[in-house]
């Protein structure tokens, strides 16, 4: 039987890896992309898919109760990626559209799931970041408590508390994942992993912040999203899942940096201190995996594999990432880290 699988903001980074991974490995999938095209929406991610019989995109918000309404009707499964996504966009900028889009966009995707396909199942792709600042030596499960410390963060546990609620409040299947730190192919390069490997290759600054001291637990964005299609599989509804590398030892934002500049062959003069530039700057991000895990997965790439990987991706595909890196890209780059950088 075929399922029918409403994603948004499936051109973005993980949401375009996510209908990748549906319409390439999954037969009896259907999927319906609904994605604003922000400045982080590329089309280009899901080139690869968009000939297929099984995909179709619609050009729209998350926030257009209307075009919701239409869109979910029929469907078995409701994946919503759509968010702003960026830290520094929420702390340098007016923080609205964070608000607006993570949780009155969520609100209403869940709103109009309710009303037009109640059976469905909706997962919430949720952030790691809504616990805040971990102290070592913390993995905090899934009943800790939130203390986001941004308000990328603070929205998106605010659209946790949105989808948990429609779960206990109307019965609907919610499902909520909480995932750390992210990286691959298709990252828009204002996040560190991408911004610092693509700068590499063109021997331009990489802006290590706050002396590099800072852990994430960085984890393949394909590891990511077979999680995420295990959750819908298997996930036991109205419940929240973690899901993380648990690099062990854990890696600091240094390290990581020089992980790089080894795979991109570069020196490590290329790094620029950088303080300050991060209010709130949280130093560790690191959660407790065992009740995923308890599902049967894993993440199938170690990190060194992993750079590696993206690394000779980003090299290779100079065409996708070298027309992102002017425009819109290049004002907000120089209004965040200054010109000349
Ligand atoms: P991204 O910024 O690369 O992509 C976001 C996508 O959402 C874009 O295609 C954009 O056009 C779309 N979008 C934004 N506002 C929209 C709106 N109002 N209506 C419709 N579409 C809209 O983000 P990403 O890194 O792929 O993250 C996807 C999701 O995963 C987000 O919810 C994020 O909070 C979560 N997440 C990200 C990470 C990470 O490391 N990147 C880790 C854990 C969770
Ligand atoms: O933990 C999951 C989260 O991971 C997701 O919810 C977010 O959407 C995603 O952006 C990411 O958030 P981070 O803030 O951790 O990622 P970012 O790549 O922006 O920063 C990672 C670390 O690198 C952080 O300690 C700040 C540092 N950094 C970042 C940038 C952009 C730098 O040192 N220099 C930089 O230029």
């Amino acid at each position: 039987m075929t399922t029918r699988v409403l994603v948004t903001g499936g051109c973005g980074f993980i949401g375009s890896c996510f209908v990748r991974l549906l319409i390439d490995e999954e037969s009896d999938v259907e999927v319906m992309n609904l994605d604003a095209l922000t400045y982080a929406g590329n089309p280009r991610n899901v080139e690869a898919v968009a000939g297929s019989p099984r995909y179709r995109f619609e050009h729209g918000d998350i926030r257009d109760e209307a075009l919701v309404a239409r869109l979910v009707e029929g469907a078995d499964w409701v994946v919503n990626f759509a968010a702003e996504s960026h830290v520094d966009r929420s702390t340098s900028e007016r923080a609205g559209e964070f608000i607006e889009t993570n949780v009155l966009g969520a609100y209403v995707v869940l709103e109009m799931t309710r009303r037009h396909a109640p059976g469905a199942r909706f997962l919430q792709v949720g952030t790691d970041e809504v616990y805040g600042d971990v102290a070592w030596p913390g993995f905090p499960d899934e009943q800790a408590p939130l203390h986001p410390s941004s308000p990328y963060s603070a929205a998106k546990a605010g659209a946790d508390h949105v989808a948990l609620a429609f779960a206990r409040t109307h019965g609907l299947d919610v499902i909520v994942s909480r995932c750390t730190n992210n990286y691959g192919a298709y990252q828009y390069p204002e996040k560190m992993i991408p911004l610092f490997v693509t700068n590499a290759l063109a021997d331009e600054p990489l802006p290590l912040y706050d002396g590099g001291t800072q852990v994430r637990d960085w984890l393949r964005v394909e590891d990511h999203c077979r999680a995420l299609l295990l959750l819908l599989r298997r996930g036991a509804s109205g419940e929240v899942y973690n899901i993380g590398a648990n690099q062990d030892p854990e890696v600091p934002n240094k390290d990581l940096t020089a992980m790089i500049l080894e795979a991109c062959g570069k020196p490590a003069s290329l790094i620029r201190p950088v303080e300050g530039l991060r209010p709130g700057h949280d130093q560790r991000y690191a959660v407790d995996t065992a009740k995923i895990r308890a599902l049967g997965w894993s993440p199938r790439l170690d990190l060194s594999d992993g750079i590696a990987e993206t690394v000779a991706w980003y090299r290779e595909r100079r065409d996708w990432w070298e027309p992102i890196k002017s425009g819109e890209y290049r004002k907000f780059y120089e209004e965040l880290y200054g010109s000349g950088s």
